[in-house]
C-alpha cells in the first residue's frame, strides 16, 4: 500500500490530488457536445423529454443539487433534485416527460437503485446514469450513462468521484441545452475550452494547501462549523460541511448565505468558524453583507474569495485567495479547497481519515 500512495499519506489526499488526471480522463473522449457521449438513443430521449429528476445519496446528491443551477440556468429545463430514500417511499406524481437520472459514485448502492427501480414502475422510462463504474447494476439498469473516469476511489470520503461527477453533469447540461436549442455555437466553444482547461486551475488550485493547513490548525480545536454559500455554491458548502463532518467529526451545518438571519445567527459567537465561500459572481455584495452580520457577532470568518472580490484580510476575517474566477465551473474549484481543509483537520485530529468510524465506502444493503 505505502508504494500504492507515494509521497501521500492517506488514500483521500492522493485522491485529492489526482483530480486533474481525474478530470482530464474524464473528457478524453470528449471533441464535441453530442447526445452520442450518453448512449444509443440518446438524442430521442433528450428531444422527448421537458423536465429532469436527479436520484442520489451522499455527496452524490449533492452533485444532482449542483447540476439542478446549471440545466436550469444553461439548458433551460425544469429540474428536481431528491434524496433517493426519499423518493423511493413517498407518494409523487410521476411524470412520464421525466428524465431520470441517477448518480453514484459506486453504482450500487441500495437506495438509488431502488429509487430508480421506482420511477420505473411508476412508468419513467427515460433513465440516465453518471456512474463511476461501468460493469455496476446501476449502469445495467439505466437507458443512458456518463462513465465518469475517477479510477478506483478508495477513502470512504468522496472527493474525485465528485468533481468527475460534476464534470459528467455539466455534460449533460450541455448537451441537453444544445439539444432544445439553448446552447450556441460561441457558448459551447467557450464552455468547451474552460472544462479542457480544468486540470490546469485545479492544479493551481491544489497549491493553495499549505495556507489551508494553517487553517486546519485553527479548527482542531472547535466542535462546530458554518459553511456558506450561495446560488450554486450553496451544495458546494453542503458537501464541504459533510465532509468535515465524515473524516474530522466535527459538526458541521451549511446554509444558503441569506437565510443566516433566520436562525443559525443565534449560533454565532467567537467560538464558531464560519467558513464563506465567496465567488466573484453577482451575489458577491450580498454574500458581503451577510458576512458582515458574522463579523459584527464576533463570528471568525474563514473565506475562500476569487480573486477581484476585494475582500481582504482584517481582524477575525481570514482570506484565502482563489487563483481564478472560473464562471459556471467554479462550484468545481471551491470544492478543492473544501476538500483540503477538512482533510488536513481530520488528520490533524488524529481521526481514521480513510475510514471514518461508522461509515461504509458503498451502502449495499437499506
Ligand atoms: C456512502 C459513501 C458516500 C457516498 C454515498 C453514495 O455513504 O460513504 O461517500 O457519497 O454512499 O454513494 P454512491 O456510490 O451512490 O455515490
Amino acid at each position: 500500500a505505502a508504494a500504492e500512495l507515494g509521497p501521500y499519506r492517506h488514500y483521500m489526499q492522493k485522491e485529492i490530488f489526482e483530480q486533474p488526471r481525474a478530470i482530464g480522463d474524464t473528457l478524453q473522449d470528449v471533441d464535441a457536445i453530442v447526445p452520442a457521449l450518453f448512449g444509443e438513443g440518446a438524442e430521442q430521449v433528450f428531444k422527448e423529454i421537458d423536465n429532469v429528476l436527479i436520484l442520489a445519496c451522499g455527496t452524490s446528491y449533492y452533485a444532482g443539487m449542483t447540476a439542478r443551477y446549471w440545466i436550469e440556468s444553461i439548458a433551460k429545463i425544469p429540474v428536481n433534485v431528491e434524496i433517493a430514500s426519499e423518493y423511493r417511499y413517498r407518494d409523487s406524481v410521476p411524470n412520464p416527460k421525466s428524465l431520470v437520472v441517477t448518480i453514484s459514485q459506486s453504482g450500487e448502492t441500495a437506495d438509488t437503485l431502488a429509487a430508480l427501480k421506482h420511477a420505473r414502475s411508476l412508468g419513467m422510462e427515460n433513465t440516465l446514469t453518471i456512474c463511476n463504474v461501468a460493469s455496476s447494476a446501476m449502469v445495467r439498469e439505466c437507458k443512458l450513462n456518463y462513465i465518469t473516469r475517477a479510477g478506483v476511489e478508495v477513502g470512504v470520503a468522496s472527493t474525485k468521484a465528485f468533481t468527475t461527477q460534476l464534470v459528467g453533469l455539466f455534460m449533460l447540461t450541455m448537451c441537453l441545452a444544445k439539444v432544445k436549442g439553448n446552447l450556441t455555437a460561441e457558448k459551447e466553444e467557450s464552455y468547451l475550452k474552460q472544462l479542457r482547461h480544468l486540470p490546469a486551475a485545479i492544479t493551481a488550485t491544489l497549491a493553495l494547501e499549505p495556507q489551508v493547513m494553517a487553517w486546519a490548525d485553527r479548527f482542531v480545536p472547535k466542535e462546530n462549523a458554518l459553511f456558506l454559500g450561495r446560488g450554486m455554491h450553496y451544495p458546494i458548502a453542503l458537501e464541504g460541511a459533510l465532509k468535515l463532518k465524515e473524516i474530522s467529526y466535527i459538526h458541521a451545518e451549511a446554509y444558503p448565505a441569506g437565510e443566516l438571519k433566520h436562525g443559525p445567527l443565534a449560533l454565532v459567537t467567537d467560538a464558531m468558524p464560519v467558513v464563506v465561500i465567496a465567488p466573484n459572481d453577482e451575489l458577491l455584495e450580498k454574500l458581503k453583507s451577510n458576512m458582515q452580520e458574522v463579523h459584527a457577532r464576533g463570528g471568525e470568518l474563514y473565506v475562500f474569495a476569487d480573486a477581484d472580490t476585494q475582500i481582504v484580510n482584517s481582524d477575525n476575517i481570514h482570506v484565502i485567495r482563489m487563483p481564478e474566477h472560473y464562471g459556471k465551473l467554479s462550484p468545481i474549484l471551491h470544492t478543492v479547497t473544501l476538500q483540503l481543509l477538512s482533510y488536513h483537520t481530520a488528520v490533524s485530529r488524529g481521526t481514521d481519515v480513510d475510514k471514518p468510524r461508522n461509515l461504509a465506502k458503498s451502502v449495499t444493503v437499506e
